[in-house]
């Protein structure tokens, strides 16, 4: 992890000029997973060069796969097939990688020899029995703590079988790291969710050329079916790190961003939703299908905002970005209502709590309920915002620098690095009045 750093927003300002944001976090590090696994070499361009994905190159190194990092997003991968990753000499470091953890999980579950998965003090306080619980009925031996929580020890050897799970919560997280146990099981796995979740997974598979069924809401993978054939792949920009310059822009009179070539699944678009029912005016221009993927370029002209209550439906598809619909929020006028969204609480922080707290700093009114929030829009004051090491708050709170009335100061920014390292920079050229400074 680098070492700690804080945003300081010099308040007003808008956000104007067309830019690329960071690319799609949950694509690369899917790419580094399939790319590995396939029989021969996966060209990646526009890997996202940041501590999370980086940390899912690094393991599949560990795991013997050469993987060529040539830089500037790209990326050679060497693929060794389903059975040819070895075991590494030491306990793989996920950092603060919960992607890397619950999907790495389920593919060395199915593997001939014994894996442990460690991360930092955040992502060993995230709940992982959701992916080992299911893991242990397909066969799988996995030692967590006592809490649930990694250190992960996963026994090799273990012969898995298919089941038919049924989550309790939506997570494309589960469904990913079943797929890839699915992958190696005895006879079928089906996964139903309750809700829609990112299916990037499911496009890899389709891409790589191994088969899936998809029905409804289930997605069924079949074991032992053959091999995966390497590919290319373009990676997008991610939608998620494009969202807090939408919100940046949304939330700031005179406002007018293009950000090119974000990924619009489907599956990840409910910021886009969510923000068109508070009255942001955005449209979507150039719309093309790359590589399995739908791409756009998302133009925001700044239009004022209303408090809304959000469909619980849209939750799942916007997971990422409420840290910044609450500062939309806090901008809008009257109020706003979260429900059904207690898996914030679980995140790289209790983002319901910590969004809260920050917010109150700020002179908002924002109650926390115990699977969301109540927000009533105001006026954004200054003040100093304890991140608590999550990449999104920071980012979020150094947005909400565009309306307030005077300096906001967040600390412990260093985890932008996970998802965006670049965001200070591109924030300031587009307008926000940002600067980056070392923790004392
Ligand atoms: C991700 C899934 C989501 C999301 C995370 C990335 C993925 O988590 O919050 O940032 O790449 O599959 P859950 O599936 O736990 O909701």
């Amino acid at each position: 992890m680098s070492s700690g750093q804080i945003f300081k927003i010099t308040p007003g300002g808008k956000l104007c000029g067309e830019t690329r944001v960071a690319s799609d976090k949950s694509i690369s590090h899917r790419s580094i997973i399939f790319g590995s696994l396939a029989e021969g070499t996966t060209h990646v361009e526009g890997f996202l060069e940041a501590e999370d994905t980086l940390a899912t190159l690094y393991a599949f190194r560990s795991l013997g796969v050469s993987i060529d990092h040539i830089g500037d997003g790209r990326v050679d991968i060497h693929g060794v097939g389903l059975y040819g990753l070895k075991a590494a000499a030491e306990p793989l470091d996920l950092g603060n990688s919960g992607t890397s953890m619950r999907l790495m999980c389920g593919l060395l579950a199915a593997q001939s020899f014994d894996s442990v998965l460690t991360g930092d003090a955040s992502l060993s306080q995230r709940p992982m029995q959701r992916v080992t619980k299911p893991l242990t009925e397909m066969g799988a031996v996995i030692q967590t703590t006592q809490n649930g929580t990694a250190p992960l020890t996963i026994k090799g050897n273990s012969e898995l079988n298919g089941i038919h799970y049924s989550m309790q919560i939506a997570s494309a997280q589960v469904k990913s790291c079943l797929l890839l146990a699915g992958i190696y099981a005895i006879g079928t796995t089906s996964i139903t969710e309750p809700a829609p979740t990112r299916d990037h997974t499911e496009r890899m598979l389709d891409g790589f050329g191994y088969p899936i069924q998809r029905k409804g809401s289930q997605v069924s993978i079949i074991g032992q079916q053959g091999a995966l054939n390497p590919v290319s792949i373009d990676v997008p920009g991610d939608i998620s790190s494009a969202t807090f310059f939408l919100v940046g822009a949304a939330i700031s009179p005179g406002s007018d961003v293009l950000l090119k070539h974000v990924g619009i699944n489907p599956t990840r678009t409910g910021i886009i939703d969510i923000l068109r029912l508070m009255g942001a005016d955005i449209q979507l221009q150039n719309q093309q299908q790359i590589g399995g993927e739908l791409v756009a370029d998302i133009h925001l002209c700044y239009a004022p905002l209303t408090g809304i209550e959000i469909p619980e439906s849209l939750v799942p598809l916007a997971i990422d970005e409420f840290p910044a619909v609450f500062i939309a929020a806090a901008c809008a006028q009257g109020e706003t209502v979260l429900t059904g969204a207690a898996e914030l609480r679980v995140k790289e922080s209790d983002r319901i709590q910590v969004m809260a707290d920050g917010l109150q700093i700020l002179g908002i009114d924002a109650e926390p309920t115990k699977d969301g929030v109540r927000i009533i829009g105001g006026q954004l004051s200054g003040g100093v915002i304890d991140s608590h090491g999550d990449h999104r708050i920071a980012m979020a709170f150094g947005i909400a620098g565009l309306r307030a009335t005077s300096a906001i100061e967040i600390q412990r920014c260093e985890n932008v690095q996970t998802s965006f390292p670049d965001f200070a920079d591109i924030a300031h050229q587009l307008g926000l009045k940002i600067q980056t400074l070392s923790e004392a």
